[in-house]
């Protein structure tokens, strides 16, 4: 068998082109949703993904605000920023790049946004109502995932799903999304981390493999059964000189063998990528119609 590729991009396109619709509707109703951006540092990777977020904002007529902050800035300028976007009306969504250098307290700053703008559904108001499967922001990887899974067809209710990976960010809050008792739920769901025994006898039970480890070739292709479903969520930069930037970008699967024996999988990149900003921004509107309690 050889897998069908899912196209992230064109899913996240699909999504956003509904969303620009709406943003337009409101506009004319004087709503315009915006977004607070804050980047401490100089981390590469970070840098160009804000700038997909910032695009993707001026492409759906969002508005954004663009905060990149030194390396060197302290945990109080971070939290009173927060704070004043926290007040400011026309921020309705606040999203604080992740990671955070070193010598800062990553809760404290995600716990310092006001859930109400909390799109990135980092903070634990998000995170436990998720977890009891009341109404509110999920976080955005995860989401896109399950969209991807909604939008390809999968069969959620009933599969096997196994998670390689459980940071807060993707695996756990994935797993929680995928076991509520809904109808985008319904699965039967493993969470593999570092510490799991025998990785390859539970990736190979999968009906549903997701990869969130950050770490190439992670799942290889003796390690799934025939007509699994494979989502890619790493992005892993590896040396490549035939490349005018000296990298290229991989995921936690080994893509060329593993798509000879899935039914589906999403390539790296053009995969969840692309959907992690659209949910981001279709959170952000969200939030902007129940601050203006149309939501
Ligand atoms: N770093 C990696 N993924 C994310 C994300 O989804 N949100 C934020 N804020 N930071 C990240």
């Amino acid at each position: 068998m050889t897998a069908k590729i899912i196209d992230g991009k064109q899913v996240a396109a699909d999504i956003r082109a509904e969303l620009k619709d709406e943003v337009a509707g409101l506009a004319k109703q004087g709503i315009v949703p915006g977004l607070g951006v804050i980047l401490v540092g100089d981390d590469p990777a970070s840098h160009s993904y804000v700038t997909a977020k910032e695009r993707a904002c001026e492409e759906l007529g969002i508005y954004s605000e663009d905060n990149r902050l030194p390396a060197e800035t302290t945990q109080d300028e971070l939290m009173a920023l927060v704070g004043k976007m926290n007040a400011d009306p026309r921020i309705n969504g606040i999203l604080v790049q992740l990671p955070l250098p070193k010598h800062m307290n990553e809760s404290e700053v995600l716990f310092g946004i006001d859930p109400a703008k909390d799109v990135d559904g980092f903070h634990p108001v998000s995170v436990g109502k998720m977890v009891v499967g009341e109404e509110t922001f999920l976080s955005c990887t995860p989401h896109g995932v399950l969209h991807l899974l909604l939008r390809s067809g999968v069969t959620i209710e009933g599969s096997h799903v196994v998670i390689v990976g459980r940071s807060n960010i993707v695996g756990k809050p994935l797993a929680n999304m995928l076991v509520q008792k809904s109808s985008t739920g319904n699965a039967t769901v493993t969470v593999c981390h570092t510490r799991t025994k025998d990785l390859a006898e539970h990736t190979r039970q999968a009906d549903i493999l997701v990869a969130a480890v950050g770490r190439p070739n992670t799942i290889t292709a003796d390690m799934v059964q025939d007509g699994v479903a494979v989502i890619d969520v790493g992005v892993n930069r590896v040396d490549d000189a035939t490349k005018k930037r000296g990298y290229r970008l991989v995921g936690d699967v080994d893509f060329e063998a593993v798509k000879e024996k899935a039914s589906l999988i999403t390539p790296v990149p053009g995969g969840v990528g692309p959907m992690t900003i659209t949910m981001l921004m279709v959170n952000t509107v969200e939030s902007a119609k129940r601050a203006a309690g149309i939501g």
